[in-house]
């Protein structure tokens, strides 16, 4: 057997390679590599039983053939546990060289992308309705699509980052109403006009709540400034000026950045393009005057109707979704599309889906991959909706800046004689990275309670414990005056439990990667970096690295290393910010 030094799937090509001269196996034998718990060692293959299972065969005995088959390996010790587990467990000297091949991002980037072809990817995130401000709900899409991004880069695809902006939906007809019966003139609105513009959407609703005639005067402002007409656009134009400007501010704070920013409305013209594709492929059909499009072949989509245009002749997030999809295949070359937002569009995105595989492959086009990576909500402490006190969203830029201001007191009190500057340096890492951290730590499909004391917590899977974590490897760095990284040639195996442990755990990293680029959930690679400091905190507290023999503290200082690059590379991943001191 021999076991190359990227895991990435080395492991299970292997034992299929094994396999596939052992008897009894077939193509139908799937190793299923997990990582293993500790007692048992790195790596289980977990596949022979289900396999022999439903062959009729005898799982022990099968193990039995395929140990035998892969024969001795150097870097590797086989056990067979249980009814038919086969167990693996790295030795010592090849952790060490594992360590020493792994020295740099690019290695990582490079095993990450092995075996790979690069992709055209557009990630559809953030996406804020104009006319409002960006709300807590917001972070979650705009964080989670980011990394996303970052992952995709990291895989060595191309990516375009496109914020869709709804600027061309039914808030439009409502706040255009309000606008007119009211007395303010949006050319005077100043740096805080979005607030002004959120007052007036929310009257004009409470407006058609209260009388049938004004609803139905909301909805012709929106067919009028669907239609193009001129005072309607201009209100229009200003509305998202403002909107603009406020939802940059949220951006520039998070470090957020986009390569497009191509909203509904961009996609205007290109709406009579849908309805024609559809209906001369007999995709849609007519019900009350709307253009609809059933899915025979689905349970619920037989019957629930994805409106794609509506009586009154307007368009919809349906239809501009449509022209969206067919835009990023045939201009942006997209042969992959993600779209993040929460979980409450989970059929509005299937029926979009279903509808574009039918009408693409009806035009002979290829389908792009379409991903919708949906996540929950963001609760309260009383476990509902966040709200502030008064029973309002809370907005974005409000909470970036608290969390600054109170990572800065932590900083304070931790290093009163900091000077200003620093101190504002350390409070926004610290601050903005603790949201982060908060959101993609959780699995994104749950909802998650917010808490302020947690999120910014010394202790536990937290941003602030991570990156303290980095500090103190910084600071030993410092101690031992070298450059992380120099003389690691000089590094003799490791010997003690935590060294070993440790080691470990980093030769994880790529196949976390895997999983967490797989399944498009950061949490994965939150947990696993939780997981390696706290594992290199126990090695550093069992295991001295500063001692005299040069060999013990070159091995110990190449652990110490590699855990900063890996805890680095991760953090990075993830959008956050570290610092050499803490
Ligand atoms: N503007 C939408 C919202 O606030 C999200 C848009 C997501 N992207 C898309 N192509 N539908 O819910």
């Amino acid at each position: 057997m021999q076991i190359s030094y990227d895991l990435n799937g080395a492991l299970d090509r292997t034992l299929r390679e094994t396999a596939s001269r052992t008897d009894g196996f077939d193509e139908d034998f799937s190793p299923e590599i997990r990582p293993a718990d500790l007692r048992f060692g790195d790596y289980q293959a977990n596949g022979v039983l289900p396999f022999a299972k439903k062959h009729g065969l005898n799982p022990r005995e099968m193990a039995e053939r395929l140990m035998e088959a892969l024969g001795e390996d150097e870097s590797l010790d086989v056990d067979i546990a249980g009814p038919g587990f086969l167990n693996f467990r790295f030795t010592p000297a090849f952790r060490l060289a594992w360590m020493q091949k792994y020295s740099s991002i690019q290695d990582f980037r490079k095993a990450f992308q092995a075996g790979r072809k690069p992709f055209r990817v557009v990630v559809d995130f953030s996406s804020p309705n104009t006319a409002k401000q960006m709300h807590v709900g917001h972070i979650r899409s705009t964080i989670i699509g980011d990394v996303i991004s970052r992952l995709f880069n990291f895989g060595g695809n191309e990516v375009t980052r496109d914020n869709h902006i709804g600027d061309w939906g039914t808030q439009f007809g409502i706040l255009i109403l309000a606008i007119k019966r009211s007395t303010i003139n949006l050319d005077d609105l100043g740096e805080d006009g979005i607030a002004e513009l959120e007052d007036l959407y929310r009257e004009g609703n409470q407006l058609i709540g209260e009388d049938e005639s004004l609803r139905k005067e909301a909805r012709s402002e929106l067919v009028k400034l669907q239609q193009g007409e001129k005072e309607s656009l201009a209100i229009w134009e200003k509305v998202n000026a403002i909107s603009s400007a406020s939802f940059s501010k949220v951006y520039d704070r998070l470090g957020i950045r986009f390569d497009e920013i191509l909203g509904e409305s961009f996609y205007r013209d290109k709406v009579n393009a849908v309805y024609e594709g559809l209906t001369k492929h007999d995709i849609c059909e007519e019900s009350d005057g709307a253009m609809v499009v059933f899915h025979q072949e689905h349970k619920r989509f037989a019957k629930q109707p994805f409106i794609v245009r509506k009586s009154d002749g307007a368009s919809n997030y349906a239809t501009t979704d449509l022209a969206t999809v067919c835009y990023r295949t045939d201009e942006l070359g997209a042969e992959e599309i993600v779209y993040v937002t929460d979980g409450r569009q989970q059929d509005h995105f299937s029926q979009l889906f279903l509808t574009t595989e039918k009408w693409f492959a009806a035009e002979g086009k290829t389908v792009p991959r379409l991903r919708h990576v949906w996540f929950g909500t963001i609760l309260g402490e009383d476990n509902k909706a966040i709200k502030t006190r008064e029973g309002q969203p809370i907005k974005l830029l409000d909470l970036l800046d608290e969390a600054i201001s109170r990572a800065k007191v932590i900083v304070r009190q931790k290093n009163p004689e900091l000077d200003e500057s620093e101190m504002e340096k350390r409070g926004r890492i610290i601050g903005l990275g603790a949201v982060r951290y908060a959101d993609l730590s959780q699995d994104r499909t749950l909802d998650y309670v917010f808490s302020w004391d947690k999120l910014l917590a010394l202790q536990g899977n937290t941003a602030p414990y991570l990156q303290y974590a980095v500090a103190r490897i910084r600071s030993i760095f410092r101690k031992l005056e070298i450059e992380p990284g120099s003389g690691e040639e000089d590094a003799s195996v490791l010997v003690t439990e935590s060294e070993n442990v440790l080691a470990r755990k980093l030769i994880y990293f790529p196949s976390v990667l895997e999983q967490t680029a797989h399944e498009l959930k950061p949490h994965h690679l939150c947990g696993y970096l939780y997981e390696l400091a706290t594992d290199f905190s126990s090695f550093y507290n069992a295991d001295k690295v500063l001692v005299d023999e040069s060999d013990i503290r070159a091995r110990r200082s190449l652990l110490c290393a590699r855990t900063l690059l890996i805890m680095e590379t991760g953090l990075d991943l993830l959008g956050i910010e570290t610092l050499a001191k803490m």
